[in-house]
């Protein structure tokens, strides 16, 4: 086949304008197969509106998009893609199991194979005892885990969820991420918006932060660590009564001697690069003054510094 070797997705230039708002203005990234994909960004950045691009709900204004080498507006590629959309898209007159019988014959899964799909999607959304219960009735939750199975229902190729887990509770949210990495082990590629970056840093290969419709960091949480925050540590020590002067760390190997910690506090906190190596003689330091160590914390750089660093402290909207 011509598209084999294709990756899942392929988005070039892309932009979306609502009459002056420029939604998204030129954005350029690749999903590769079998890869599970973290889109982030502050509201408004533009998640929903490329998610709905590459779903084929909204026409971008420019750019172009390839689904495993096809073009969006293409059967093959309607076939491979799976959305679970940010605003819940369920028949609340219709129970669970008809919503899943429905969303499974509008995607062509045949009768017989559909029937073993809608008691895997009741199993793993624990809502078997809730089959026959019409949807309008359902907690928020409960409406987000149909929403998820009948996107998902069909196993697409191409899977792509917009803020799957909000208002979930942590037992489905563990189900709900069991069943992903389970069609992501069968060769489906995730691409995921969500606010959870620790849901993000665990459970994504690559991340990729919108921001005013730009890509404004694409790679693997240890680049972006790097490229932004850095790798250093903050480590924090609680020390048995306040302190009277700073601390000197002594100088070794590449290190030269610094001076720590505010006179009057009972917290001394520095930035170390290799815990290996430094860790000791600031330790060392603060005791040879005279001081007790009662608690100490180690702060590796998370998700959460990254976004902070690039994405700034304002509200965005
Ligand atoms: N149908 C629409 N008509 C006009 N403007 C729109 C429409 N949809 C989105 N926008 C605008 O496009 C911008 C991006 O919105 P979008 O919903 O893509 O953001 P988002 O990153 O998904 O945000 P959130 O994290 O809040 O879900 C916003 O300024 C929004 O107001
Ligand atoms: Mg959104």
């Amino acid at each position: 086949m011509i598209h084999a070797e294709a990756p899942a997705l392929e988005i070039v230039n892309l932009r979306k304008n609502y009459r002056r708002l420029e939604a998204l203005r030129g954005v350029d990234f690749v999903l590769q197969r079998g890869e599970r994909l973290a889109f982030l960004g502050p509201n408004g950045a533009g998640k929903t509106t490329l998610i709905r691009a590459l779903a084929g709900r909204t026409r971008p204004t420019a750019g172009t998009i390839k689904v495993l080498g096809h073009p969006i507006h293409s059967i093959g590629a309607r076939q491979a893609l799976g959305l679970v959309p940010q605003d819940l898209a369920l028949y609340g007159d219709l129970t669970t199991r008809e919503n899943l019988f429905a969303f499974g014959k509008f995607h062509g899964v045949p009768r017989r194979e559909l029937k073993k799909r809608v008691a895997w999607a009741l199993d793993w959304t624990g809502l078997k005892d809730r089959a026959g219960d019409l949807v309008a009735g359902f907690s928020g939750g409960m409406k987000r885990r149909v929403n998820l199975a009948c996107g998902v229902l069909h196993r697409p190729k191409i899977i792509l969820l917009d803020e799957p887990t909000v208002g979930v509770d942590p037992q489905s949210r563990q189900r709900i991420f069991t069943m992903l990495d389970q069609l992501n082990e069968e060769g489906a590629s995730i691409l995921l918006t969500t606010h959870h970056l620790d849901e993000a840093e665990q459970r994504s290969d690559r991340i990729v932060i919108l921001d005013q419709g730009r890509v404004i960091a694409d790679g693997t949480i240890d680049e972006l660590v790097l490229s932004t925050v850095g790798h250093s540590r903050l480590v924090k020590v609680r020390i048995d009564r306040p302190l009277v002067a700073p601390v000197t760390v002594p100088g070794g190997g590449s290190v030269r001697s610094y001076q720590v910690g505010i006179a009057g506090r009972e917290m001394i906190e520095t930035r170390i690069d290799d815990v290996a190596v430094d860790l000791a003689p600031f330790l060392q330091a603060v005791r040879k003054d005279g001081y007790m160590v009662s608690d100490m914390e180690v702060h590796a750089p998370s998700l959460h510094h990254v976004f902070l660093h690039l994405t700034g402290n304002e509200l965005r909207d």
